[in-house]
């Protein structure tokens, strides 16, 4: 891969940006926005910038799509229907489907991924949705250049926007009770919550060492007639588990219904 374009340098957009460019220091990249405040961000980072989509398509051999999914219809209406021939796009655009976009830019190879926002800090969670062709390899080294990669069917995307997109969501609001339980307790939150960050960051690796359900790990540290029973208790009681659940199939609920719309209003609006 010699270029690459980045179409809407935002959050993920310039986490990608930072991560080609720290990992592939010769490919050329030509980022895009809208606002001065974007295109001089993109400027610090060292990088060429534009707000003209259509010379960053034109020029770069791999695009990746990185505004909300709402600006897209912007984004083909700028950008020239022949400018798309040949190139390798890839879409992190929650909602539109590999089907979709490939009607909409018929002359590309298109691929959809789902990063997550730990892409900031290199350690993004991405799921690519499965499909053959040339880009492949471009598509994953581009995503392991921020973090895990994991090949999935398409149709696992939306539980994976539930899981892994949302996921840092949960996890923080979790952090965040646990910090303010310490604090009942008489613990200063400052000393709570990075004993918390490093605590988990251990269970962490004693999973991944030799554990492969946590239920293991669990039963190791739940001594009879024990702290962490009593502790249990209340979560069972409280019903923290089955809360826990809901919250993932709900999230993945909207998930589902957000992509339904916003692809069907892709369509009607292209004529599709
Ligand atoms: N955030 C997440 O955790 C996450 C995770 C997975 C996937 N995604 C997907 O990633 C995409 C970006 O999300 P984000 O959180 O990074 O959003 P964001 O920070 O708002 O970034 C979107 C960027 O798109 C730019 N933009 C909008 N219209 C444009 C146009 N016509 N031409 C050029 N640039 C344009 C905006 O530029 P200006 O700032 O100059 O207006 C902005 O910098 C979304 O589709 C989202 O579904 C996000």
């Amino acid at each position: 891969m010699k270029s690459i374009a980045i179409i809407g340098s935002g959050k993920i957009g310039s986490g990608i940006l930072k991560a080609v460019k720290g990992n592939y220091p010769s490919i050329r990249i030509i980022a895009t926005g809208r606002r001065d405040e974007t295109i001089e961000n993109v400027k610090r980072m060292g990088v060429e910038a534009t707000k003209d989509n259509d010379y960053a398509v034109r020029e770069a051999e791999v695009i990746v799509l990185t505004v909300k999914p709402q600006h897209f219809p912007v984004v083909l209406r700028q950008v020239n229907k022949d400018s798309w021939m040949g190139k390798i796009v890839i879409s992190v655009m929650a909602g539109i489907k590999v089907s979709t976009l490939s009607s909409l830019i018929p002359n590309a190879e298109v691929y959809r991924a789902m990063p997550n926002i730990n892409a900031l800090v290199n350690r993004s969670t991405t799921a690519i949705a499965e499909r053959d062709g040339r880009g492949k390899e471009y598509v994953e080294s581009i995503f392991k250049s921020l973090g895990s990669v994991y090949w999935v069917p398409e149709d696992m995307l939306d539980a994976w926007t539930a899981l892994i997109g949302s996921g840092p969501a949960f996890i923080s609001e979790i952090i965040d009770a646990f910090a303010l339980g310490a604090v009942a307790c008489g613990m200063p939150r400052d000393l709570a919550y990075y004993a918390i960050l490093d605590m988990i960051e251990g269970t962490i690796k004693m999973l991944k060492s030799n554990l492969n359900h946590p239920v293991m790990l669990r039963d190791q540290v739940t001594t009879p007639a024990g702290t962490t029973i009593r502790g249990l208790m209340v979560m069972e009681s409280e019903g923290v588990k089955s809360a826990l659940i809901k919250t993932i199939e709900s999230a993945y609920q909207r998930a589902y219904a957000i992509g339904e719309e916003i692809d069907k209003r892709l369509r009607e609006s292209n004529g599709k």
